[in-house]
């Protein structure tokens, strides 16, 4: 069975393209060279505008055509374009795959170009670049292209990439050079991500002109800007490092740890001035009235400070925060109990210093408490 066994995969990452996405995937079947069994993977997150249906009626509508298979991935939702391409990768089959945008700025005419740069050059990346003589950038403002100049230069300064267009989002791969590498997949990067990973592969590079979108908008915004340095600043800490070694996974650990306590100490500020502020001036509530308002006040910020920012959650659906805040305050009032107890005994049983007590129960209930929370209320695993 040919069809099941394609050469060639060709990623098309979609955000609404309603408008787009037909017509790029016939363009892109005009364009494959006669011969190459080839698949198509649509990775669609879901658009709203329903490019995902529109593929999927396509694809029931056509007849099968000859060593041309069309796939579509349903993504739940918007989850970025290296993610999605990533998605697409892990599930095509072809050994060669490219990777490229469903808006016509990037010419399918070059795809041919590059199964030839393969074959000739026996490499195993070609980038479809702009930075290079005969390559050009259409219909993009100053602003844009300005952009587009800065990450290239920070990517070439900062992590010494040699590629004169690594910002490409049009290239084509050996698929087995990324065997065995694991990708944060953040913002638009994937190729940067690629570039600086891989070792000692063949690289090449081909001119081409991308021209600027006629029909729909850019997805790329202000979170994309800020992926991007996150990226560049992962890949420059890690450096080549792409396995996940014992090492990095402290770091992890400890730095995650380190979070939450900071979380707890502001817990503490916020407990404290809610606590105050009800008993005096504003409210004048009986002092354990007030500070069952500031021990409410604290979780709360506690708990939306640990999601946000020391587990990095981004997952906000109204459910997901309920059961989450519900776990986060039972496990916060364990701890408060568990403390307690603690305390008690530790002074009461060993005649320890109340300071000391104090500070050991506080630290073993925090750590008990980061744990659980690990694990049971952000669903992480303990070690990674
Ligand atoms: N599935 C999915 N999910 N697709 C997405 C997402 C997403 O979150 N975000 C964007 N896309 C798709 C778009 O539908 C389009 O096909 C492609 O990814 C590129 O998105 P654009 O929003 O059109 O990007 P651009 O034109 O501003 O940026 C281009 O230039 C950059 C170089 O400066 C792209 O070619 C980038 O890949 C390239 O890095
Ligand atoms: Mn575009």
């Amino acid at each position: 069975m040919l069809q099941d066994n394609p050469k060639l995969s060709i990623i098309l990452p979609t955000y609404n393209e309603s408008q787009n996405i037909v017509s790029i995937i016939e363009l892109i079947r005009e364009n494959i060279p006669k011969g190459i069994h080839t698949e198509t993977i649509v990775v669609d997150d879901n658009s709203p505008d329903g490019t995902g249906k529109i593929v999927d009626e396509y694809v029931s509508n056509i007849k099968k055509i000859a060593e041309n298979t069309i796939n579509v991935i349903h993504r739940k939702t918007k989850n970025g374009l290296s993610s999605a391409i990533l998605n697409g990768i892990q599930n095509a089959k072809g050994e060669t795959i490219v990777v490229m945008d469903s808006d016509f700025s990037h010419p399918p005419q070059i795809i041919p170009k590059m199964i030839e740069v393969f074959k000739q050059y026996h490499c195993d990346l070609v980038v479809a670049s702009r930075y290079m003589t005969g390559g050009n950038i259409q219909g993009w403002p100053t602003k844009r292209r300005l952009m587009s100049k800065i990450a290239t230069l920070i990517a070439k300064k900062g992590l010494g990439v040699k590629t004169k267009d690594p910002m490409s989002g049009f290239f084509a791969f050996k698929k087995n050079v990324i065997n065995g590498l694991n990708f944060d997949a953040l913002g638009y990067k994937i190729l940067l991500e690629i570039l600086v990973k891989t070792k000692g592969i063949n690289i090449k590079e081909i001119p081409y002109t991308f021209e600027n979108r006629k029909l729909g908008s850019s997805k790329l915004d202000i979170s994309t800007i800020i992926d991007y340095f996150k990226s560049v600043w992962r890949l420059y800490k890690n450096g080549k490092n792409n396995t996940i070694d014992e090492k990095s996974n402290s770091i992890k650990f400890m730095s995650k740890a380190a979070r939450f306590f900071t979380v707890g100490a502001s817990g503490f500020i916020v407990n404290y001035v809610i606590s105050t502020l009800f008993t005096s001036g504003l409210t004048e509530l009986w002092y354990v009235h007030a500070n069952i308002f500031g021990i409410i006040a604290s979780i709360s910020s506690n708990f939306i400070l640990n999601k946000i920012w020391t587990f990095e959650d981004r997952d906000f659906s109204t459910k997901k925060i309920f059961s989450q805040y519900g776990k986060f305050s039972l496990f916060s009032s364990i701890g408060a109990i568990v403390q307690l107890g603690m305390v008690f005994w530790l002074v009461d049983s060993y005649d320890v210093l109340y300071p000391l007590a104090l500070i050991s129960a506080i630290g073993i209930a925090a750590f008990s408490n980061f744990i659980l929370n690990k694990k049971l209320t952000f669903k992480e695993k303990l070690w990674n």
